[in-house]
C-alpha cells in the first residue's frame, strides 16, 4: 500500500528512544583512532605574536599540535569567500577562534595538551556590535538595494508617516548533538569522513581543497544529524578540515566532538540584525511606502551571509502588499562568531521588522493590530499580487489561512474576554495576537535547486534507497520511503534507507531552505519510475500482455490495469528481469523549474512556490516580574496535500517552539571584551516542556495540493518557525494593556527584564489616563 499522506512516525523513531540508532560519534571506533581538541584564543581581536606548542608535547598522549604549517592544502574554509582561515596565522578574529588543535590519543589527553599551549599577542581594538561596525564602516560588502515604485514621492504624500529602528538577538542552535567528524585515513591516500553535516557534498569538498587533494579522493558521510537548524550547513566544514589535518599528518584515525561550550563559543548562529525604517501610510492603515535597512551582522567572515541579508530582503514585506519599497541591505563585520544560516535562514528577521512595522502603525492610528494586518494583505490581481522583487504570487492562501485561524480559535470571542480580564485585573493582563505567515520556497541560489538518488534493486526484491539530503530529525529519510513505497509499488519493509554519502549521490545540495523532501522527493520518484519502465514490459510478458504501459505496480505485486485479477509479483518481476540482463539500478535527477533570478535588477522569480501559515496566541503577562504565561496555541498551516501529517504536525510545533525561544527566553549576552557570556544551558535559556502551552492546536489546511511538488506536498521546516511572531505581538498587547501609549516597543527577545522594561515604559508614557484617574479620585 501506498505510504504517501499517511501518518507514519519517523523512521527512526524507536531507534531515537531506545539509543540504537547511530549517530557519528556512536561508531564503533576504529583502532588507534586519536581524537583532537582546540586551543581558543583568550582575545577577540589581536596579532598572534607567537604560538609555543612544546609544552604541550610534554603531556602524556599527546601525539602533535596542529596549527598552520601543517595544511597541505589552502589553509581555508570559506565557502563563498576565501576569507576564513581554518588556523589563523597572524591575526585572531574572534574570542574564542581555534588557533591550535592539539592531537591526543584520547580526547583528555588531547584536552590536557591544549592547556598547555600558550600564546603571544598585540590585542588590538576589536568591533563588537551592528551601529559600532556601521560607525567605523566596518562591512563585508556592498549595499544591496531592491526597489519597487516610487518611496520619496510616497513618502512626501502619505497622510502619516513614522520612523524607527529594531535591534533583535542572534540565536544558538542548540542541536542536540554537537559539532563531529571522524576522519579515517587509507594509505592510498583517500579519506573517509564521517560528519554531522547538513551538506556533505561542501564538507568533501572542504576537505578536498585543505588536503589539496582532488575532490574524488575524499567521500563524505552523514548517517543522521543530532539535529542542524542550519548550524551544520557551513559549520561542520571547518571541524572536519581539522581532523582530516591531524589524519593527514598522523596517518590515523582522527575525530573531533566539540563539548557543549565549545560548540557555542566556536561556531556561528542566527545573524542578529538592526532594522532602521521610515513608513508612509494613510488613515485606514494601508502602508503606501516603506524604505527600510537592514543590518546583518556577518560576523568575522562572510560565511553564508550574504543569501541570509538576500532572504531577509525578500521576505521584509511578509504578507503584506507595499506599493513603494526601499529595501537596503548590508552585512557588518564584527570581531565575534560568523553568523550562518539557521531555520528561516534571514526570513525571520526580515518579517520582524515588518511585524513591528504594522503593529506601530496600528496603535499609533489607534486600529486594532490584526484589522490592520488585513488591510494589507496581497490580494485580488495585478499589482496587489506582485511582490517587491517582481514574482507574481499565483497561489495565495494568506487570507485563507487567516480566516480559518481566526474561526478556529474563537478570535473574536477570545478577544472580547481579554478586554473583559484586563479591565478586572491590575497588576495581569493578557494579550491576544494573530500574525501570519508567507515564506518563499527554493534556494535563492538557483544552482542550488537540483537532486539526485540511486536506488538498487537485488534480486530477492528487497531495495536499498540512497538520495542526496540528509536526515536531522525533520523525516526527510521517512517522507523519501514513503515516496518510494508509492514510487515503486513496494511495501515499506522492503526499503532501507542508506547513510548519505557522496559517493552514492555527489554534487548535492545542503538539505536547507526546507525543500530537502520537494527536491529530493522528485529525485527519488524520477529514480523510481525509471525503474518501473524497466520492469514493466518484463511484467506484461510474465502475464501475457502486449501493453507494458498498463502495469500496475501496487502492494509488492504487479497488474494490468484493465484486467487486475491476473497478477504476477514484484519479486518474480524482478528476478524475470535480472534473468533476462536487465539492470535493476538506477539514478534520478530533479531540477527545480520556472525559477530564475537576476542579482542585478534584484527581480526575478527567486521561488517555486510560497508556503502559508497563521497563528493565534494568548499570552499573561505578569506585572511585577516581566514573565508570562502562554495560554493557547491555535496554527492553521499549508503544507499542501501532506506526505506525513505526523512529521508535518511535529515540524510544525517544534518550528513555532523555537522561534518561541528566539523571540522571548534566548539571550546572547557577550561582553565587553566580546567575549560570549552564555555558552551553557545554565546561562542560556532554550523552551523546554514547561513552556509549551497546554492548549496547542495545530490545523493543516485540506483539499491544498499544490501544482508541480511531490504529490502535491509543500515543504514546511522553516516557515512554521515564523508563526512565533504571534507570541510576540500577544506580550505587546499585554504590555500595552498596562497602560495607554501610542507607541509600545518591545526588544527581541522579550525575555522577563526586557517585557518589564516595556511595561514601565509603558506606564510612564500615559500621563493622560493617569490624570484621569486622579482627576476622577478628587
Ligand atoms: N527539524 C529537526 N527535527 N531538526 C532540524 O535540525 N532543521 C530545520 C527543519 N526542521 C531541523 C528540523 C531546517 S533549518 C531546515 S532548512 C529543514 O528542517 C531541512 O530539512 P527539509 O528540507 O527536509 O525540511
Ligand atoms: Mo535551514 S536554515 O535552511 O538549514
Amino acid at each position: 500500500m501506498s505510504m504517501v499522506g499517511q501518518r507514519k512516525s519517523h523512521e527512526s523513531a524507536e531507534g531515537h528512544v531506545s539509543g540504537k540508532a547511530v549517530y557519528t560519534d556512536d561508531q564503533r571506533m576504529p583502532s588507534g583512532m586519536l581524537s583532537i581538541y582546540p586551543v581558543l584564543s583568550p582575545h577577540a581581536h589581536a596579532r598572534i605574536l607567537s604560538i609555543d606548542t612544546a609544552p604541550a608535547l610534554e603531556v602524556e598522549g599527546v601525539v602533535t599540535v596542529l596549527t598552520a604549517a601543517d595544511v597541505p592544502g589552502t589553509n581555508d574554509t570559506g565557502v563563498i569567500r576565501q576569507d576564513e582561515p581554518l588556523f589563523p596565522t597572524d591575526e585572531v578574529s574572534y574570542w574564542g577562534q581555534a588557533i591550535a588543535w592539539v592531537v591526543g590519543e584520547t580526547e583528555d589527553a588531547a584536552r590536557r595538551g591544549a592547556a598547555q599551549v600558550t600564546a603571544e599577542y598585540e590585542p588590538l581594538e576589536a568591533v563588537l556590535t551592528i551601529k559600532g561596525a556601521v560607525a567605523a564602516h566596518s562591512y563585508h560588502n556592498d549595499p544591496q538595494f531592491i526597489r519597487r515604485g516610487e518611496v520619496d514621492q510616497a513618502m512626501a504624500t502619505a497622510a502619516h508617516t513614522l520612523e524607527g529602528e529594531l535591534e533583535m538577538n542572534g540565536q544558538d542552535h542548540f542541536y542536540l548533538e554537537t559539532h563531529t567528524s571522524w576522519v579515517i585515513p587509507d594509505p592510498e591516500g583517500n579519506y573517509q569522513v564521517y560528519s554531522s553535516t547538513q551538506h556533505p557534498s561542501e564538507t568533501q569538498t572542504i576537505v578536498a581543497r585543505v588536503l589539496g587533494i582532488p575532490v574524488n579522493r575524499v567521500v563524505c558521510t552523514c548517517l543522521r544529524m543530532g539535529g542542524g537548524f542550519g548550524g551544520k550547513e557551513s559549520q561542520a566544514n571547518p571541524m572536519a578540515a581539522a581532523a582530516a589535518v591531524a589524519a593527514h599528518k598522523t596517518g590515523r584515525p582522527v575525530r573531533v566532538k566539540l563539548e557543549r561550550h565549545h560548540d557555542m563559543i566556536l561556531t556561528g548562529k542566527r545573524h542578529g540584525f538592526l532594522g532602521q525604517y521610515r513608513v508612509g501610510f494613510d488613515p485606514d492603515g494601508k502602508i503606501l511606502a516603506l524604505d527600510v535597512a537592514l543590518y546583518a551582522e556577518g560576523g568575522w567572515s562572510l560565511d553564508l551571509s550574504p543569501p541570509v541579508l538576500m532572504r531577509a530582503m525578500l521576505h521584509v514585506d511578509n504578507a503584506y502588499y507595499i506599493p513603494n519599497m526601499l529595501v537596503r541591505g548590508l552585512i557588518v563585520k564584527t570581531h565575534r562568531v560568523s553568523n550562518t544560516a539557521y531555520r528561516g535562514f534571514g526570513g525571520p528577521q526580515g518579517m520582524l521588522v515588518i511585524e513591528d512595522v504594522v503593529d506601530r502603525v496600528a496603535r499609533h492610528l489607534n486600529l486594532p493590530p490584526d484589522v490592520v494586518r488585513e488591510r494589507n494583505f496581497y490580494h485580488g490581481e495585478g499589482d496587489s499580487t506582485t511582490t517587491h522583487y517582481g514574482q507574481v504570487i499565483v497561489d495565495n492562501r494568506i487570507a485563507r489561512v487567516w480566516h480559518e485561524a481566526k474561526e478556529r480559535a474563537h478570535f473574536a470571542e477570545r478577544a472580547a474576554a481579554v478586554t473583559e480580564f484586563n479591565q478586572q485585573n491590575r497588576y495581569k493582563k493578557r494579550g491576544l495576537a494573530i500574525t501570519s505567515v508567507k515564506f518563499g520556497i527554493s534556494f535563492n541560489k538557483v544552482q542550488y535547486n537540483q537532486a539526485g538518488a540511486l536506488v538498487h534493486i537485488y534480486t530477492d526484491g528487497s531495495i536499498q534507497l540512497n538520495h542526496g539530503g540528509t536526515e536531522m530529525g525533520q523525516g526527510l529519510h521517512t517522507k523519501m520511503q514513503q515516496v518510494a513505497t508509492r514510487a515503486l509499488g513496494v511495501t515499506l519493509d522492503r526499503i532501507r534507507m542508506m547513510p548519505t554519502s557522496t559517493d552514492k549521490v555527489p554534487n548535492t545540495s545542503a538539505t536547507a531552505a526546507s525543500s530537502g523532501a520537494d527536491l529530493n522527493g522528485q529525485a527519488v520518484k524520477n529514480a523510481c519510475e525509471i525503474l518501473k519502465s524497466r520492469l514493466a514490459p518484463v511484467a506484461a510478458r510474465l502475464l501475457d500482455f502486449d501493453a507494458a504501459e498498463e502495469m500496475v505496480f501496487e502492494n509488492n505485486e504487479v497488474y494490468c490495469r484493465t484486467y487486475p485479477t491476473a497478477r504476477v509479483s514484484f519479486d518474480a518481476v524482478v528476478q524475470q528481469a535480472y534473468g533476462d540482463r536487465i539492470s535493476l539500478s538506477a539514478t534520478g535527477y530533479y531540477r527545480t523549474p520556472m525559477i530564475h533570478w537576476d542579482p542585478v535588477t534584484a527581480t526575478g522569480r527567486p521561488f517555486y512556490y510560497f508556503a502559508y501559515g497563521a497563528a493565534v496566541s494568548e499570552v499573561e503577562v505578569d506585572g511585577f516580574t516581566g514573565t508570562f504565561k502562554l495560554r493557547q496555541v491555535d496554527i492553521v498551516h499549508d503544507v499542501g496535500e501532506s506526505l506525513n501529517p505526523l512529521v508535518d504536525q511535529g515540524q510544525i510545533e517544534g518550528g513555532f517552539v523555537q522561534g518561541m525561544g528566539w523571540l522571548t527566553m534566548e539571550e546572547l549576552v557577550w561582553d565587553e571584551q566580546g567575549r560570549l557570556r552564555t555558552f551553557a544551558p545554565s546561562t542560556y535559556k532554550i523552551p523546554t516542556i514547561s513552556e509549551i502551552p497546554e492548549h496547542f492546536q495545530v490545523h493543516l489546511i485540506e483539499r491544498g495540493s499544490q501544482d508541480g511538488t511531490i504529490y502535491g506536498s509543500k515543504a514546511v521546516g522553516e516557515p512554521p518557525f515564523m508563526l512565533a511572531m504571534s507570541v510576540r505581538e500577544a506580550i505587546r498587547a499585554a504590555v500595552a494593556a498596562f497602560g495607554n501609549a501610542a507607541v509600545v516597543e518591545l526588544a527581541a527577545p522579550a525575555t522577563p527584564e526586557a517585557t518589564l522594561r516595556a511595561i514601565e515604559a509603558v506606564r510612564s508614557a500615559t500621563p493622560a489616563v493617569e490624570a484621569a484617574l486622579s482627576s476622577t479620585s478628587v
